[in-house]
């Protein structure tokens, strides 16, 4: 995830940002109308003589559908309702979801699908995540088990769980370039970049983040400062958008706030984590919808993720999920978005101010971890979604 763009090769204004929304309506339209992935069904031949007796349909069209796994397609077939009709659903059938590119990757999707009904799934949860990532998100569901570690140790009690490291015999490290915390810990060292790459050192810098306040301390935000925006008590709720080990869930736990953290698991055990510390992890992407109603949390941040590396169309339709699920009053905390040089004022101010916030605070720093010459930017911004007249 560490994909920059070069200074000044984006968009130069919000007309170019509305010719790349005609232009993706164009394709996503093209698409829909030449390729239709919605009415898979499996062919004759399909069904899996492991699997209990499905209802499932017989294909019109076995084009679309002959490479595709068994499995795959007794999860996505169409399903008739027992009781037929349903007024709630207008229709007497389901057709369960996954990520409409799942069948751009028909090798994938086949090693991914390809296990023993009711025995042991692979262990692939890094072929898992990236159909994931490229879009085959939700992934479709699996009739096994889930590789776990043979000899898994309960979590530690709450509080000590909030900041103790778990036994290493919690994960499944096949995934990772680690096999213990030690490593994760340590790699801190190393030149290698890995997302988040100190964040599973509870005593080192996650000991402080958010905690210290300060005036002048430009977009470092602290936790304290940004609730005292709203009344006492009113922040009960929310989200972290790729909270990485989820310290952030931690310390809003600690004043008694409820939050979930999404993450990947990128080179690391970040859900697994999560989990341990005994706070609500949630593995889904970025690009997909919020699994939240309108107008419900009080309050979402995110750190770092949401930056220049995601394609600007992508960035807009995200600002706009966020302040759908915020309710009105609530808080949306970018913290320390980065990008480059001019890009700030020309693409990325611009997009945010277009949501429909109101500022509360905006703070722009240089960020000089990767070296100056980058002349990357940091923003810190408190936006709110206007109490009255949101809609
Ligand atoms: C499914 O797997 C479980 C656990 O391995 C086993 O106890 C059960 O008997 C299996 N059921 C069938 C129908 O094979
Ligand atoms: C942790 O893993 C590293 C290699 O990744 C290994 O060298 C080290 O011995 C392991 N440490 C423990 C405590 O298991
Ligand atoms: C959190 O809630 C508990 C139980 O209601 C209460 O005792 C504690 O003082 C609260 N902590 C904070 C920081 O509000």
């Amino acid at each position: 995830m560490d994909q920059f763009l070069k200074p000044g090769s984006l968009s130069k204004t919000l007309l170019f940002l509305f010719l790349l929304f005609s232009t993706n309506l164009l394709t996503f339209f093209i698409s829909t109308t030449l390729y239709s992935p919605c009415s898979l069904n499996p062919p004759p031949s399909a069904t899996n003589s492991d699997a209990e007796e499905d209802d499932v349909q017989v294909s019109d069209d076995p084009r679309t559908t002959s490479d595709l796994p068994p499995e795959f397609l007794a999860f996505t077939s169409a399903q008739l309702l027992p009781f037929g009709y349903n007024s709630n659903f207008d229709s007497d059938t389901i057709f369960p979801p996954v990520g409409r590119p799942c069948t751009l990757f028909p090798d994938e999707l086949r090693s991914f699908m390809s296990y023993k009904v009711n025995g042991s799934c692979p262990d692939d949860e890094l072929l898992a995540q990236k159909l994931l990532l490229r879009g085959c998100e939700p992934l479709p569901r699996r009739r096994c088990h889930p590789a776990a570690p043979p000899e898994y140790a309960e979590p530690y009690p709450l509080p000590a769980s909030l900041w103790t490291s778990p036994p290493d015999s919690s994960v499944v490290w096949t995934s990772y370039t680690c096999k213990n915390y030690t490593c994760l810990i340590q790699r801190k060292k190393n030149k290698r970049f890995d997302d988040c790459k100190d964040c599973f050192d509870l005593e080192g810098r996650e000991k402080t983040r958010w905690a210290q306040p300060g005036p002048g301390s430009g977009p470092d935000f602290s936790i304290d400062d940004v609730l005292a925006v709203k009344s006492p008590g009113t922040i009960r709720i929310g989200l972290d958008i790729g909270g990485g080990v989820a310290t952030f869930a931690v310390r809003m736990r600690e004043r008694n706030i409820t939050i979930i953290t999404t993450s990947m698991n990128l080179n690391g055990p970040f859900n697994s984590f999560i989990a341990s510390r005994g706070v609500v992890p949630m593995y889904i992407s970025i690009s997909q919808r919020l699994p939240f109603f309108d107008n419900t949390l009080d309050i979402v941040h995110s750190m770092h993720v949401l930056s220049n590396w995601i394609p600007t169309t992508l960035l807009h339709f995200l600002f706009f999920d966020i302040y759908r699920v915020l309710r009105p009053g609530g808080l949306f905390w970018l913290d320390h978005f980065f990008c480059v040089g001019d890009q700030l004022e020309e693409v990325y101010a611009p997009i945010i101010n277009s949501i429909g916030f109101e500022k509360v605070k905006w703070e722009v720093g240089p960020k000089l971890d990767r070296g100056p010459e980058l002349r990357e930017m940091y923003l810190s911004a408190l936006l709110e979604k206007p109490l009255k007249n949101s809609w």
